[in-house]
């Protein structure tokens, strides 16, 4: 087979842009890998670049960068994977990795092997957010054990994935979620939980060593009265961050990370899944073919955990 299916798109715009096409099956290069994609999260970043030319800039394009699946071949001088191999990554972020496909080729470093833990919908799921939580708490705030963290969008894609990792690193974890997920997020181990809708998180919180910002706006500003002097604000959204610099002055440090594909973060990742201590969670898996589906989903803020699409 010479083509393959993917979800394209020749404008920017909402949901109902995306729709199926046939396009090249594309060939592994050198150090690369070719693989048969069984399921590809989907990620509010998808939703942004499907509408304004920031990532991608002007279409067509295929979105997608969470992708599970089968390695189908290799390229020369790849030594990690072998034809057969079940992998997952987050590959060439931010750069077009086409996960909305039958198939992706990527560097072949940008790949892990799949948790034997997680199906393939439930590792497409994790590699985009849990880089992302991993790089920011653990890389970049070296959260540490005994420390205390606020998680804001506990219950989110990010927020759920960074409360686990920080309960196995053991600190005390206060989230945010609105009411209806409170006995979720505590499921997932978090020691305090704020309904976000009822009260001020910022009079709420306090004596934090880190705060994590996964909502932007003015929250990670708003959160520099909840950390320690010394401790850190990390954000994931730029937009506020010359305000959070503003009011953390020399009290607070601060971070604003934008998530890289990393082998040793997906190992650390499949580790953790291998232990039982890391799940995403899945709030909908839909068909490659409803892919606006899901992004109506994404759009609309709310979802618990994460969407994926199956392709096989
Ligand atoms: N820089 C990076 O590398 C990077 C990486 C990943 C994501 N991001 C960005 O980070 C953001 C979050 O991503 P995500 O995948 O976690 O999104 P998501 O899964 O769509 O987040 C949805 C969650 O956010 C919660 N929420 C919404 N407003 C909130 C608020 N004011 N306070 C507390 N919780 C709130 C919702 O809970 P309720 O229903 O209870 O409101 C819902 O559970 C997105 O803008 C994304 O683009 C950046």
């Amino acid at each position: 087979m010479s083509s393959m299916r993917a979800i394209s798109q020749t404008r920017l715009g909402g949901p109902e842009v995306l729709h199926e096409v046939t396009l090249p099956k594309p060939q592994p290069g050198p150090t690369e890998v070719l693989v048969r994609v069984h399921a590809a999260g989907v990620n509010p970043v998808d939703a942004k670049t499907r509408q304004a030319p920031n990532l991608l800039g002007e279409p067509p394009f295929v979105l997608g960068w969470d992708v599970s699946g089968v390695v189908e071949e290799v390229g020369y001088g790849v030594t990690v994977h072998r034809p057969g191999d079940e992998v997952f990554g987050m590959p060439l972020f931010p750069r077009q990795a086409g996960a909305y496909a039958e198939y992706v080729v990527a560097p072949s470093r940008h790949f892990a092997r799949k948790p034997s833990t997680l199906d393939h919908p439930h590792a497409a799921a994790l590699p985009l957010v849990g880089l992302t939580a991993w790089q920011s708490l653990v890389e970049t705030a070296d959260l540490r054990a005994g420390q205390r963290v606020l998680v804001h969008a506990a219950a989110g894609g990010v927020g759920h994935v960074a409360v686990q990792i920080a309960k196995a690193r053991g600190a005390h974890v206060i989230g945010t979620a609105s009411a209806g997920k409170h006995d979720f997020v505590r499921s997932l181990g978090v020691d305090e939980v704020v309904d976000y809708t009822a009260v001020d998180f910022a009079d709420a919180v306090r004596d934090v060593d880190v705060a994590f910002d996964t909502v932007g706006g003015d929250i990670a500003a708003r959160s520099v009265p909840t950390v320690k002097d010394g401790g850190i604000v990390v954000t994931i959204l730029g937009g506020g961050y010359g305000q959070l610099v503003e009011a953390a002055g020399t009290r607070v440090r601060t971070a604003v990370v934008l998530c890289e594909p990393d082998r040793h973060g997906l190992l650390a990742l499949a580790e953790l899944a291998e232990n039982g201590v890391l799940r995403p969670e899945l709030d909908s898996v839909l068909p490659l073919a409803e892919a606006a589906k899901a992004h109506e989903l994404i759009d609309s803020g709310h979802t618990k955990g994460k969407i994926v699409l199956t392709v096989v």
